[in-house]
């Protein structure tokens, strides 16, 4: 996936397109480009970061026109010559998307002469559209580029600048997201609002197969007939603050630092304490529906999987409802047996994650009602799902999940209420007290927060470590294996996440003095079953440290280090424990002076398949 942006209007289009691709930089930040038109198309691009490209750019160039991308590699390795834009001629391009037909089009315009200088999938864009411009006639951008489209296979968002045409920008898209802002005689395009925020809060969402241009003061859309399209605009209602570090070393520990207040909006306006209800307004499914439900299959990727197995066990606890867990990549080619009654669950903070909208897709083939859990107001989920839940959580830049994950958590106890209450599985009373609960979470966190120096003492002891293993049992093990994902990710240390019982059927034989253990062994029905399997992996000389209540006595007996949260729920406390790992994995990721925000070959929202 990667980042593109696109500037039209009366100020200067080099430092508006250097500032909006710094913006996405979390989308891709192997190489970077810009093309901007003075008089003639002038490009630069070059490997690595924003910071590479600022470098090569004369300091007063002008333009009042440019387009911009950052990249991250799928077709070619991250090299300048592989860096958007793409040329042909007169032409200049940048996508973000996958062509998966790439290659027959590449011979198709090498026969033609064209003549290829990238590895990429992209260029066959440029070459194409110079080629549809040219090909029967002078045609104008705009024609080309529908002509353009209807030979790609695969997914794109593409911005498109001509130096014939040095008033327009153009643009399509099919499965990768595009958004408009309108200025006051300036438009931007981007594939993420925070892109030009600073700017505009008014945007439009592009929707999948639609084209159109941007003058400065005019925005014209098409559907692929033709037909012109009106959309009415969208107003932002966060600013750029709120997309920014905000005094913290890294956006990372911002995003941990915000949860008591994202928790908060998450569950705002939504949960009564005194009917023990939760109301969904936005879940398109009847009481009638709501009863007949016998399965349920949630998919999702990474972090948002994870959170989706909490959901699993909360479901069957609280909902009565059979459910399956699934990986999104997986999902498509394991003949999934599906029926039109079951409900499907994509969780995805994104919204853009191609290997969960690819199951969605596949599970709406079936005649499946889909349910999206997303962070991402527009994306890409919220237009294919028949109900979304949005988890409320505010922009994330980092591209470890952490606030998004908690809101995910707090949606799924929300949803399970909802349907366990309207299913007659859960009483008003059981409701209650789990909304009590809930409610008590970003206090508790808080309390967390205030002690994180004692998380931090704990992770710069065992920094040099080479290996981790997490463990946890029943609503503990998406923890644990969230815990593992959120270590190695960003500190890039080997870690594993298991059921704890798991240990002694293998991972045992791992085992060593060398090769902490964390183990949530918080309150609740499997607290006696952690203690024993702590107890099996003290006996092999590990060192253990334990994610524990500050009222447990009992638990310092067994391990080395205790990490504490405040009492609560059986069923609330993993998001508390989630809140500590997430800790453990920054400051040990600090110490180690790794590139917490922008771990290495990774990206934020990840758009290819
Ligand atoms: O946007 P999504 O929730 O669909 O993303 C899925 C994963 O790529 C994502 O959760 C990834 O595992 C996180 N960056 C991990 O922190």
């Amino acid at each position: 996936m990667c980042g593109i942006v696109g500037y039209i209007g009366d100020g200067q289009a080099v430092p508006i397109l250097l500032e909006s691709l710094k913006m996405l930089e979390y989308r891709g930040y192997d190489s970077a480009g810009i093309s901007v038109f003075n008089g003639s198309l002038e490009t630069y691009k070059i490997a690595g970061r924003i910071k590479n490209l600022e470098a090569i750019i004369p300091e007063n160039m002008q333009g009042n026109i440019g387009i911009g991308h950052t990249r991250w590699a799928t077709h070619g390795k991250p090299e300048t010559r592989n860096s958007h834009p793409h040329l042909s001629s007169n032409i200049s391009v940048v996508h973000n998307g996958i062509i998966e037909n790439y290659m027959e089009l590449k011979e198709r315009l090498i026969d033609l002469g064209y003549e290829f200088k990238s590895e990429t999938d992209t260029e066959v864009i440029a070459h194409l559209l110079h080629f549809n411009m040219n090909c029967s006639g002078k045609k104008c951008l705009l024609d080309s580029l529908a002509e353009t489209i209807k030979e790609l296979d695969g997914s794109y968002a593409i911005a498109a600048l001509c130096a014939d045409e040095p008033d327009i920008i153009a643009f399509a898209r099919k499965n990768s997201p595009l958004v408009i802002g309108i200025g006051n005689g300036s438009n931007y395009a981007a594939s993420d609002v925070t892109a030009f925020l600073k700017h505009t809060k008014e945007v439009i969402y592009i929707n999948n197969n639609e084209i159109g241009f941007l003058k400065p003061d005019s925005i014209e859309i098409f559907d692929l007939d033709g037909n012109s399209v009106s959309r009415d605009t969208e107003t932002i209602e966060w600013d750029l603050e709120a997309a920014e570090k905000a005094g913290y070393e890294h956006f990372m520990l911002k995003e941990i630092h915000e949860q008591p207040t994202s928790i908060q909006n998450t569950f705002a306006g939504k949960l009564s304490e005194l009917e023990g209800t939760v109301t969904l307004d936005e879940l398109y499914l009847t009481p009638e529906q709501i009863k007949h439900l016998r399965r349920a299959t949630i998919i999702a990727c990474g972090t948002s999987w994870n959170a989706g197995i909490l959901g699993k066990y909360l479901f069957e606890k609280l909902t009565g409802i059979h459910t399956d867990i699934e990986t999104a990549s997986e999902f498509r080619y394991g003949n999934p047996v599906l029926c039109g009654e079951e409900l499907t669950i994509a969780i995805t903070q994104s919204g853009e994650t191609a290997d969960t909208l690819a199951a969605v897709r596949s599970s709406k083939s079936y005649g499946c009602r889909n349910i999206a859990i997303t962070n991402v107001v527009g994306s890409t989920i919220t237009r294919e799902s028949d109900s979304v839940v949005y988890t409320r959580a505010g922009p994330e830049i980092g591209v470890a999940a952490t606030k998004t994950f908690t809101a995910q958590l707090i949606t799924l106890y929300m949803l399970a209420i909802h349907l366990g209450r309207a299913r007659g599985v859960i009483s008003a009373e059981e409701a209650k007290n789990l909304i009590v609960n809930i409610k008590r979470l970003p206090g508790q966190i808080q309390k967390i927060l205030n002690r994180k120096e004692e998380i931090r003492e704990c992770a710069e002891q065992f920094a040099d470590m080479k290996d981790y293993f997490f463990i946890g049992r029943y609503l503990n093990f998406p923890i644990a294996l969230e815990g593992a994902l959120k270590l190695k990710e960003i500190s890039y240390i080997h870690a594993e996440g298991y059921a704890a019982g798991e240990l002694k059927h293998g991972p045992l034989a791992l085992l060593t003095e060398e090769t902490p253990v964390v183990a949530i062994a918080t309150m609740g029905h499997t607290y006696d079953k952690i203690l024993s399997n702590i107890k099996e992996v003290k006996a092999r000389n590990s060192t253990v440290i334990a994610v524990a209540n500050e009222d447990d006595t009992e638990i310092e007996k067994y391990v080395d280090v205790v990490l504490r949260i405040p009492p609560s729920h059986e069923m609330t406390s993993p998001v508390l424990s989630s809140v500590v790992l997430q800790l453990l994995a920054y400051y040990t990721a600090l110490a180690k002076d790794c590139s917490i925000d922008k771990p290495r070959n990774l990206a934020k929202s990840v758009t290819v398949e």
